[in-house]
């Protein structure tokens, strides 16, 4: 089995964020839950309330069936979603715009674990924003990736210079039109 992986994906809004997700997203062929803040996604059950995403997942699991949800819920849902996640295992989490889940760059509680021992359950993490500065330090910390469209914002890319070693001119220099990004392993 593939060691699962943390992808932090980072780009101003327009830069392609979301298109490049949802091609990682078509080769991936396994259960998934997408948290789809603004509604960028399709290819799944839609689910705008807690209790039927959490009907479904025992269903699927009943009748070994794979988990394809997306989730359009209130912020205040995400820890819980988090926590489902982490029991369920054995799948591809997708959280779109992370800094809109955390506040002042604190990790919920379950999201926390997640990061921290996702790993063993076997939850691939991919989360995207358009602020790196604003965002977990223990998600980027626990990024095996980071995937760069063009930021300009200065705060950001000081940040991405100091915690992440990245060359800021290569980032202000990357094509918006083309949907140019660069990536980083870790
Ligand atoms: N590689 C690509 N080839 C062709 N079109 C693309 C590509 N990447 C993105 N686009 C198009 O550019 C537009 C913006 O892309 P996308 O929605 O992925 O941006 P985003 O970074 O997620 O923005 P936001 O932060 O506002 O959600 C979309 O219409 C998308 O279809
Ligand atoms: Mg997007």
């Amino acid at each position: 089995m593939e060691k699962a992986k943390i992808t932090a994906i980072f780009g101003k809004s327009g830069s392609g964020k979301s298109y490049l997700t949802k091609e990682i997203l078509s080769k991936y062929k396994g259960s998934f839950v997408i948290w789809d803040f603004i509604g960028e996604h399709t290819g799944g059950i839609i689910f705008d309330d807690l209790k039927p995403f959490l009907v479904y997942t025992k269903q699927q699991i009943r009748y070994k069936q794979k988990i394809r949800a997306i989730l359009r819920l209130e912020e205040e849902y995400f820890d819980q979603v988090c926590f489902v996640v982490k029991e369920i295992g054995n799948m591809f989490f997708v959280i779109e715009e992370i800094e809109e889940v955390t506040i002042n760059g604190k990790c919920p509680k379950n999201l926390a674990s997640l990061l921290r021992f996702g790993r063993h359950k076997n939850v691939r993490i991919l989360a995207t924003s358009k602020r790196p500065a604003e965002t977990p330090r223990l998600y980027t910390s626990q990024a095996t990736m980071l995937i760069i469209f063009q930021i300009r914002e200065p705060i950001d890319l000081s940040w991405l210079r100091k915690y992440a070693g990245i060359d800021i001119r290569k980032v202000q220099n990357l094509s918006i039109k083309h949907h140019q990004w660069m990536r980083k392993r870790f």
